[in-house]
């Protein structure tokens, strides 16, 4: 790491520490509450265990301090083997009741678990798709993973260690106070000994989290870009091996420096505790014993004071790291509210309406559109910044309008980055317009709800993404009650049948990132099955043919032919075949349509499309150019 970059992390860092003091907000505490309602009825009981348990903690002491009295007072043998009996039965009470409560408290702490991770997971999968393209997959699946856990950690280890720590010190208390005021006000004076270096204590461990949470997902983002295939790949053929090896040994090693950092700290702590509480121990059985000695105190009374004092600090030590604890605790629930709180860009409308039946035209009304700045979708802890980027929402698209009729095909083209693929992620709202409107079937997209729009726009994209699947799992997520014969069916129109029918999985065979080695072009192919299985009344293809060679393409071609048929389609093509089959061609430059015409018109005119066709069509194309 260079000198820069250290120097940035620490202040970083410093600004995080200066976070660490601002209050929980009450907002933080009520959720965290509305989180725990639908355990009330096992927090209740838990809460009635907790108070029994301090109450037979108490009671131990006490019979204790009665034996060495009957001991003192030579009173009969029963006496004592009664108490001492009674002391064996609380005993075994403590322990099965402490079952009970453990078994409580893991069910709840569980159970949370799981309502943050499916609320976060659903939460995020509803997130636009500039939130992904902004955020490192790595830091939010530590944000789901290590984080949760860490929420969990506030309930079921400490908020419900404290309410019985809390039962347990007033009880003793009391009980103490029952039997000398002074000597419990002597040793209760230790009391700020203990409070006062646990709240600065749990602030520098609640940095040492943050600081060390960061870290974890830094790695964790390095881990899965660089060993994936195609990370693993790059790394094999540009990469520094070395060099990546050092940075991450690096921030391993800072890993390692705050683990042991925090747990000096806590060690430190509870030891310095440990201690107070036998000099606090010395003193009760000095002052009990003096007492004893005047006669102002039986000698059982100074037994049962020893007993509770050391059950008195316990809890008060447990209460002290339990601060500690649920401060970290409540830092990562504030990590997980936060991804909670990221408002979706693309919402439903509440009175959203499905895409009304019958042919479905396509129309852009005068379109404006820029990309999302950063921190319009994305968290700077988790990309790691301080502050985002505020830039970008520069304008992409000028006023692009143009209408397809249901059943007719529209043609993009223009050179690479003219903003093609933008225009097609509009329609399926994979982003929502700056101005102007995107209509389907005479609908703003923004007015229709999702789940129709998904069912009335399919897209075909040039990465063709398969997910780690069998061939089945991938076709049937556009249409999970697809039977195997409508499956071979669209593999038969994609011309993979064959290739499919000979694997020995069959259609269980596993694709995707680690699964069965597709090439591009298959796994195209399957990519356009997929699409026609869904049977979208509105089809988009983002050069869908671009990694096809001739052969594959003409098989292909026929598939999307069929796949287009009576179908309204906006198709990103350089192939001179599928474009000269449109009905429209929109020649697209700078964001903005600036031709638009049939392929002859716009030969005729001898505009940019005629260029476009002279440089790029002709070449690209298997056919021999007649124009040129
Ligand atoms: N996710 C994104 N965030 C910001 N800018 C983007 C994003 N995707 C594309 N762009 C920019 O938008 C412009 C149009 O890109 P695109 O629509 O992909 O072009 P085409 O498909 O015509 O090659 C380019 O300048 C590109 O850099
Ligand atoms: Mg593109």
């Amino acid at each position: 790491m260079s000198m820069e970059v250290t120097a940035w992390h620490s202040m970083y860092n410093a600004m995080h520490a200066q976070q660490d003091r601002r209050p929980f907000s009450r907002a933080t505490l009520r959720r965290i509450a509305g989180f725990a309602r639908p355990h009330t009825r096992r927090l209740l009981l838990f809460l009635v265990f907790s108070v029994v348990t301090a109450v037979l903690a108490v009671a131990t002491p006490l019979l204790a301090g009665r034996v060495v009295d009957a001991i003192i007072g030579a009173e009969p043998l029963p006496v004592v083997t009664w108490i001492a009996a009674l002391i064996a039965v609380i005993a075994v009470a403590e322990a099965a009741i402490g079952l009970v409560t453990r078994w409580l408290s893991a069910n709840i702490g569980e159970g949370l678990i799981l309502d943050l991770r499916t609320a976060v997971f659903d939460h995020v999968q509803r997130m636009p798709v500039a939130f992904f393209t902004r955020t490192r997959t790595g830091a939010l699946v530590s944000r789901l993973n290590n984080d949760v856990i860490g929420a969990q950690r506030a309930f079921s280890d400490t908020l419900s260690g404290v309410v019985g720590n809390v039962v347990t010190l007033l009880l003793t208390v009391v009980v103490m106070v029952g039997i000398s005021w002074q000597i419990t006000v002597l040793a209760l004076l230790l009391l700020p000994v203990f409070v006062l270096p646990a709240r600065r204590m749990g602030a520098r461990l609640a940095r040492l989290e943050r600081e060390a949470a960061s870290h974890n997902a830094t790695m964790g983002t390095q881990m899965t870009e660089r060993f994936s295939a195609p990370g693993a790949t790059l790394i094999k053929l540009f990469g520094r091996p070395d060099h990546e090896s050092r940075e991450f040994a690096e921030r391993a090693g800072r890993v390692r420096d705050i683990g042991v950092r925090t747990a000096m700290v806590q060690t430190v702590f509870v030891t310095a505790l440990t201690l107070v509480s036998a000099l606090a121990l010395a003193l009760v059985y000095g002052l009990g014993g003096f007492y004893a000695l005047r006669g102002q105190l039986e000698a059982g009374a100074v037994v049962s004071l020893g007993m509770l004092l050391t059950r008195l600090y316990a809890p008060l030590t447990a209460l002290a790291s339990a601060r500690v604890e649920v401060m970290s605790a409540l830092v990562s629930f504030e990590r997980v509210f936060e991804v909670l709180d990221l408002a979706p860009l693309v919402t439903e409308r509440p009175d959203a309406r499905p895409v009304p039946d019958g042919p479905a035209a396509v129309e852009f009304d005068g379109v404006h559109f820029g990309y999302p700045s950063a921190d319009r979708v994305s968290l700077a802890s988790l990309e790691e910044v301080a502050v985002l980027d505020t830039r970008g929402g520069a304008p992409v698209l000028h006023d692009v309008s143009f209408r397809a009729e249901p059943g007719q095909m529209v043609a993009l083209v223009g050179s690479s980055g003219a903003g093609k693929s933008t225009i097609a992620q509009l329609l399926p709202r994979l982003y929502d317009v700056d101005q102007g409107a995107v209509r389907v079937a005479g609908v703003d997209v923004r007015d229709l709800t999702a789940a129709s729009l998904r069912g009335t726009v399919g897209m075909v994209t040039q990465d063709g993404h398969l997910f780690h699947e069998s061939i089945r799992a991938n076709l049937t997520l556009a249409r999970p009650e697809a039977t195997d014969a409508e499956l071979w069916e669209v593999l038969r129109r994609a011309r993979l049948d064959h290739l499919i029918a000979e694997l020995p999985d069959g259609l269980d065979t596993v694709v995707g990132e680690r699964g069965y080695r597709l090439s591009g072009g298959e796994r195209q192919r399957l990519t356009i099955a997929r699409l026609l299985l869904a049977r979208p009344r509105v089809v988009i293809l983002d050069e869908a043919t671009a990694h096809l060679d001739s052969t594959s393409e003409a098989a292909v071609q026929e598939a999307l032919g069929e796949a287009l048929a009576g179908r309204t389609a906006l198709v990103i093509a350089h192939r001179l075949s599928t474009i000269r089959a449109a009905d429209l061609i929109l020649v697209v430059e700078d964001g903005r349509v600036v031709e638009r015409g049939t392929h002859t018109d716009l030969l005729d005119a001898g505009g940019r499309y005629a260029e476009l066709y002279r440089t790029q069509f002709a070449d690209a194309d298997a056919e021999p150019a007649p124009a040129s």
